[in-house]
């Protein structure tokens, strides 16, 4: 049997090591934060708080015109990109790996069927809300109507077509 005086000098080293691999854990901890946050702040500004979108959400009235601009590019990029490519030719990164293929928006043929409302609705509220695929998500949380107004004006650049 050990002395109480032994148990207690042990159970006083314990407490050391205990304590010095907490400090490191809170350290490694708080080192991997702000690295793995870094990146996001380059995402192109968007809306913090977007509305709430209604129950019966087709045939919200799109705003006015806005013209397309250095934002929208990047708007673009960063959240359009990876399914319908960097040229909008629907040949974006992900694409092979969705069962229905990215709209490509460089062609006319499809695009000119459809009004800017439908586009801007299909952006807004997601592929499902305009009887298309759900694998095109809905952006209303995330992006405001302005921009993806924009985008819509984008998209009718890079399809060189008119609205319906
Ligand atoms: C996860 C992949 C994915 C991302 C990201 C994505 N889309 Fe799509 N999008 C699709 C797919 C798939 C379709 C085709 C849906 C269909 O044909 O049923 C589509 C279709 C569309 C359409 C045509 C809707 C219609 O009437 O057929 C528009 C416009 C569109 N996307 C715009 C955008 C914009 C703008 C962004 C970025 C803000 C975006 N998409 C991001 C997958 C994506």
């Amino acid at each position: 049997m050990i002395s109480i005086d032994k148990a207690e000098e042990r159970l006083g080293k314990f407490r050391v090591v205990v304590g010095i691999t907490g400090l490191w854990i809170t350290v490694c901890l708080s080192s991997c934060g702000p690295a793995s946050e870094a990146p996001r702040s380059n995402a192109p500004s968007v809306q913090a708080d977007a509305p709430e979108i209604a129950s019966n959400p087709v045939h919200i009235p799109a705003p006015k015109v806005i013209p397309v601009s250095k934002e929208t590019h990047r708007v673009y990029q960063w959240y359009c990109a990876q399914c319908h490519g960097v040229k909008g030719h629907g040949d974006g990164i992900n694409a092979s790996h969705l069962v229905v293929p990215p709209r490509n928006h460089a062609k006319a043929d499809y695009l000119e069927t459809r009004s800017d409302q439908q586009l801007f609705d299909a952006i807004k509220l997601g592929g499902l809300a305009v009887g298309r695929a759900p694998c095109m998500p809905a952006w209303g949380h995330t992006l405001d109507d302005e921009t993806i107004q924009s985008l819509v004006r984008y998209i009718r650049e890079l399809c060189v077509c008119k609205a319906l």
